[in-house]
């Protein structure tokens, strides 16, 4: 059976954090937008950033040590024409930001107050305390919900690209043909599966943290957007590049983990042992302001020999009105577990926190799908290479929410609508009641993730890893061609292949770089390549 469609768009939007948005505000000059997202409108990874943007706004700095920064992080796999791209434009993205109503802290009427991270040679990262991602969220929020061309659903769960395979017809994996018609989503207050067509489709669905056990990610992070892609036939690329934050906090009660901003250490953090002694400057010259990379694996390997689950960060050299002026709900949450940061160290742990690859997009956002693009911490553009550096995934969101709408202008007026798109199928289905089975599989997908595929790999945890998901697979593909389709069941599906996608790529890549650490090869390469799938 052909079903009509519940809703046709110029523009549809998967996801509402800051690369939705950004792009939704830009589109709907042009047409009518929809946005679809699958929990309530502000919840995103964007909502929980606290350190800021990095742009090059002050005298003292320049684009070339912004350029220079983000490849040292990347560790030989940025690509230079993307990472110019990205920095030069970046001033004018954060002055559009700012026009939207967003807030930045300053030391005076003309001067931004700019904090320091990880691998940044300067100070550069505008921020609005240490909530600065909720600041965005709030700012961008307020101007969607002004303009009569947007639309939002929210509890709107995506389910998958439509593509001519729904219409029975056989696109290769490598045709350069795969054409994107819009998207089934599962309208979750009804229960429905429903269709929405458009011209121009974005992924802006973000990342996946919840593919590991410990991540600093809401639970909306379940990497949905990729697991669709590969499925529509897409590419995807570097998936082995997980970033995990050197410091989140230490408090198993807390899921997902509540995250100590980059910017304490930038502030003067110092990361010591439990017994008191600073330990960075033994690993690297930079000391606790090192890239993420080897700060997390320094970290890791200090809890390795100690046997004890966190080391500390100590800020308590440094006033009490700075630290409560610059870090409010750090020092809040802290307080909350009888922490006093301005006096105690912090217990701080690695968590799953940011994933560097993604969907392969060019420099103007397109995916290898006709009419598809990606845009935020879901793409793979190439800025980061094989380490982000801090604070640059919401400026990547900005500079390609603008670049991905200059391209679309022009084509989206010549797209047509598809027709023919068959209803979704759920005659044969039984309906679900053992949630049991559902969140087993994730757990376990989970643990396997960060015990064999964590921030220390070999081929041997990898060998396991992917035999122990290829069961899991089987087991929850079976599950569901025969159950009543869920949001938890369609997540722990989107995990298992993100997790797959993770295996499979890190298994391709026969070096250590970046963020991928493996035993078995402990060098890099001399040429640096990137892994698609
Ligand atoms: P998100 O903001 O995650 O938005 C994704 C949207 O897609 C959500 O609305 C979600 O509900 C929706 N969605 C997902 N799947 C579906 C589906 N199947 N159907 C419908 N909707 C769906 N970066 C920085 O640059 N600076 C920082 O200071 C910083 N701090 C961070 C702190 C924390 C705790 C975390 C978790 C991340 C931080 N990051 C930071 C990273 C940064 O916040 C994210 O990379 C960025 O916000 C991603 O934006 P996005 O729009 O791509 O995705
Ligand atoms: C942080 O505040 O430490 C997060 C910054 C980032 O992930 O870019």
């Amino acid at each position: 059976f052909t079903m009509k469609a519940n809703k046709k768009v110029d523009f549809l939007i998967i996801g509402s954090g800051i690369a939705g948005l950004s792009f939704a505000l830009k589109a709907a000059e042009l047409g009518k937008v929809l946005i679809v997202t699958k929990s309530n409108e502000d919840e995103s990874n964007t909502k929980y950033a606290q350190g800021g943007v990095a742009a090059v706004v002050d005298k003292s700095d320049s684009f070339d040590k912004h350029i220079a920064d983000t490849e040292v992080a990347g560790d030989g796999l940025c690509h230079r024409e993307i990472v110019e791209n990205v920095v030069r434009e970046a001033p004018e993205r954060i002055k559009e930001l700012i026009e939207y109503g967003t807030n930045f802290d300053k030391v005076d009427a003309d001067h931004y107050d700019l904090a320091r991270e990880g691998g940044h040679s300067n100070h550069r990262i505008l921020h609005y305390k240490d909530i600065t991602g909720y600041e965005i969220e709030r700012a961008l929020l307020e101007k969607v919900h002004e303009h009569p061309n947007i639309e939002i659903l929210t509890h709107c769960f995506a389910i998958d690209l439509i593509t001519q395979h729904h219409q029975g017809v056989h696109v290769d994996k490598s045709s350069e043909d795969i054409r994107c018609f819009g998207i089934y989503a599962l309208n979750t207050k009804t229960a429905a599966v429903e269709i929405f067509l458009s011209k121009v489709t974005l992924m802006a669905s973000g990342g996946a943290g919840h593919v590991y056990a410990s991540t600093t990610n809401p639970t909306i992070a379940t990497g949905d957007g990729i697991a669709m892609v590969y499925r529509a036939k897409g590419k995807i690329r570097n998936m082995e590049f997980m970033q995990f934050h050197p410091t989140s906090l230490y408090n198993p009660k807390d899921s997902p983990a509540f995250l100590i901003s980059e910017a304490v250490r930038g502030f003067g953090g110092i990361l010591r042992r439990v017994s008191g002694e600073a330990f960075m400057e033994e690993y690297d010259e930079r000391g606790s302001l090192a890239p993420r990379d080897i700060v997390a694996r320094a970290i890791d390997n200090e809890m390795k020999k100690s046997g004890i689950d966190f080391v500390y960060l100590d800020i308590t050299h440094r006033n009490k009105a700075d630290i409560l002026a610059h870090f409010p709900n750090i020092y809040e949450k802290c307080l909350s577990i009888g922490l006093d940061m301005t006096k105690d160290f912090i217990p701080v742990t690695p968590a799953a926190h940011y994933l560097c690859g993604g969907i392969l997009v060019d420099e103007v956002g397109r995916t290898s799908i006709n009419n598809l693009y990606a845009c935020g911490e879901c793409s793979s553009t190439g800025l980061h290479g094989a380490n982000r550096l801090a604070s640059n995934s919401l400026l990547e969101a900005v500079v390609y929410a603008h670049r991905i709408f200059e391209d679309a202008k022009a084509i989206f007026p010549s797209i047509p609508f598809a027709s023919d798109i068959p209803n979704w199928d759920e005659s044969k289905v039984k309906l679900l009641n053992e949630e049991i089975l559902v969140t087993h599989n994730l757990r376990e997908t989970q643990k396997l993730m960060s015990d064999y595929v964590g921030i220390v790999r070999s081929d041997f945890r990898l060998d396991r890893a992917m035999r122990r998901l290829g069961f899991l697979y089987e087991e929850t593909e079976e599950f569901y061609r025969n159950t009543k389709l869920s949001v938890k069941l369609c997540e722990l599906r989107n995990v298992i292949q993100v997790a797959y996608l993770i295996v499979k790529s890190a298994t391709q890549r026969k070096e250590s770089r970046g963020l991928h650490f493996t035993t078995d090869y402990p060098e890099k390469s001399v040429t640096p390549i990137d892994t698609i799938v």
